[in-house]
């Protein structure tokens, strides 16, 4: 290869038969670029992360909710959540049957429970209100309830999801208040999840959270916990965002037989025989995707030098949002050999300073016409863009497994922009 920079891509032949320059050519940018054999093979890694028996997948779409991408997830055989009407949309779009789709909820309004309860999902809930709300629409039913442990861990305050600053779960406290709603709406508890945070590196927290949770059961009256077949011990797990640095992938072997290690302990202890799921998100989705951008202008302001590209933060939000880091190369065959490396800070094109998506990176000096490719951008990427600056959402492109490029998402036109407007 002659790109400037692709040595990471080059090295998973990420693009296979194809060119990123001239994918950018034909689809323009900015580009979502997803590679089958990648996502397939996370699927599989996580499938076979525990030998225990019940032991399976529960993909969390937030992270991405493409139809096509869903539908791959599928075929690798992993049930999916949803947390809203259109995630829940999505996952049906994608050929889910109902019975393998959790609604896994935060805040919901009446209508949206209606509508789950239609669906006939799994419900979990995530707060005494919401338990009574849901049993006064479906007295007698089953449901779920997401328990908070006291445990948090993430990459950012904003992404840490249980521990008593987070507004989400059911402390271990409630556990009697849940038991009389259960009584008073004659409902069945049919399972118990949590989610402590998102992107850990080590495995030790998320198994002590898991035996926590375990605990919390076995603390449960036997008329309470009798009836769950469904434990749920969330996502969460991480992906090495420093690939050119050579940053550690998260040990799966360890955290594999460190779960199988309580949980077969505990299945041999209790004689339980339901489910046993996990909950990720970005492990399956984000590795699988580069996102393209052009550089459009390149200056310097004062000491430091800008390549503005098209990837402002409606495309991509993470950096803005939590300060992340996503590695970057540069595509197109370089006509000028030795380009010197120099510290280069990449914009996007929205109204705002805070505009930038990666800062003071030591990269080739960059050009008008580059196209630049952003790792790991599969998670959280299209599925938290915007029209923000009432631009076009980016178009999505999958490299099939025989290295064709699909469509899989046009970008938006004029007409989608104002299709929504009531004049
Ligand atoms: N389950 C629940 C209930 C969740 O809230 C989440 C993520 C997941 C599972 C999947 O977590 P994962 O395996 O993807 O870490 N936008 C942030 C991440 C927010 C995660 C929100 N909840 C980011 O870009 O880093």
């Amino acid at each position: 290869m002659t790109d400037i920079r692709s040595a990471y891509t080059d090295s998973i032949s990420f693009f296979g038969p194809l060119e990123p320059a001239a994918l950018a050519e034909q689809y323009g940018t900015p580009l979502y670029v997803y590679n089958e054999s990648i996502l397939r093979q996370r699927c599989s890694e996580l499938k076979n992360l525990c030998k225990v028996p019940g032991f399976g997948v529960n993909y969390s779409v937030k992270a991405n909710s493409n139809p096509a991408l869903l539908a791959i997830v599928r075929e690798e055989g992993l049930v999916v959540d949803a947390m809203s009407p259109g995630e829940l949309h999505m996952d049906l779009l994608a050929g889910y049957k109902e019975e393998d789709i959790l609604y896994i909820s935060n805040n919901i309004s009446a209508a949206e429970m209606r509508n789950a309860i239609d669906h006939h999902l799994v419900v979990s809930v995530d707060s005494l209100s919401q338990l009574d709300m849901y049993g006064s629409f479906n007295p007698g039913g089953s449901v779920m309830i997401r328990l908070n442990p006291g445990i948090g861990a993430g990459h950012h305050k904003k992404v840490i999801t249980a521990g008593k600053e987070t507004k989400f779960g059911i402390l271990p406290e409630d556990l009697p208040a849940v038991q009389s709603l259960l009584e008073k709406h004659h409902l069945t508890l049919a399972g118990v999840n949590q989610h402590i945070g998102s992107c850990f590196m080590e495995p030790d927290g998320y198994i002590k959270a898991c035996s926590v949770l375990l605990s919390l059961i076995d603390g449960m009256p036997e008329s309470m916990r009798s009836h769950i077949n469904i434990i749920d011990f969330g996502g969460g797990f991480g992906i090495p965002y420093h690939k050119y640095e050579g940053e550690a992938r998260l040990d799966l072997a360890a955290l594999g037989s460190g779960l199988d290690e309580i949980l077969f302990a505990w299945k041999e202890k209790t004689g339980y025989t339901g489910r046993f799921l996990i909950e990720p998100g970005r492990y399956i989705v984000a590795e699988c995707s580069v996102l393209l951008g052009t550089v459009e202008a390149v200056k310097n302001n004062g000491e430091r030098r800008y390549a503005g590209t098209d990837l402002g933060f409606n495309v991509l939000q993470r950096p803005v949002m939590y300060g992340s880091f996503h590695d970057v190369e540069i595509y197109g065959k370089d006509k000028n050999a030795s380009r010197a490396e120099m510290p280069q800070t990449i914009s996007g094109n929205i109204c705002e300073s805070g505009d930038i998506l990666a800062k003071d990176r030591l990269l080739p000096e960059m050009h008008e016409g580059d196209i630049v490719g952003i790792l790991d951008a599969g998670a959280y990427g299209f599925s938290m863009s915007s029209s923000y600056n009432t631009r076009f959402m980016p178009a999505e492109v999958l490299i099939t497994k025989d290295g064709e490029a699909r469509l899989i998402r046009r970008r938006q036109t004029y007409e989608d922009l104002t299709a929504a407007l009531v004049r």
